[in-house]
């Protein structure tokens, strides 16, 4: 199992796991045309996202953690100011409960430290949330947030 960020060359592989990640919850368009989709969505936001992806040997990728960057206003002296919030992990069922999805996040959150985010936050589903914690993820009272009515 490697753990390693995904390029281009990963575009279907990581389609098919958000497919299989959405599917019966939404309406999903066929795999195939959703990977171009993909492909066009992430070409279109050169930077703003990157994914790291759990890959088998033969190639398959069994799991995914995305972490957008996300610019902030600027300061004085630093125009480059950022932070980042990790999006869509998940892990193929059958490769559960191993660590992948711990590594998988650790990797994203560390990445974006070492771009310079001043702080990586994530939207966890109820039964994640020991993962995250697990891995330094604490509650804020300072992070707020609003949701529509
Ligand atoms: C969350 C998820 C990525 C963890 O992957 P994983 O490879 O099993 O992760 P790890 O082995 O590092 O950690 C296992 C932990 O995941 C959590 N977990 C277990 N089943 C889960 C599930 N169905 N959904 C969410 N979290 C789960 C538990 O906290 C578990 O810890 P425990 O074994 O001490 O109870 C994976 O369960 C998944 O893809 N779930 C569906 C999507 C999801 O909930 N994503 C997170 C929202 S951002």
């Amino acid at each position: 199992m490697r753990i390693s960020e995904a390029d281009s060359g990963d575009v279907a592989g990581l389609a098919r796991l958000l497919w299989v990640n959405a599917h019966g919850e939404e309406p999903t368009r066929p795999p195939d045309t959703f990977a171009g989709e993909l492909a066009r969505w992430w070409a279109d936001r050169p930077g703003s996202h990157l994914a790291y992806v759990a890959r088998l040997d033969p190639p398959e990728l069994v799991g995914m953690a995305w972490v957008a960057l996300v610019p902030r206003v600027p300061r004085p002296g630093n125009l480059g100011r950022m932070s980042a919030d990790i999006q869509t992990v998940f892990v193929l069922p059958e490769h559960r409960g191993r660590g992948i999805g711990s590594a998988l996040v650790d990797a994203a959150a560390e990445h974006a430290i070492r771009l310079g985010a001043l702080h990586v936050t994530v939207h966890s589903g109820h039964r994640a949330v020991p993962v995250y914690e697990r891995l330094g993820f604490a509650s804020s009272p300072q992070l707020l947030q609003r949701s529509p009515d």
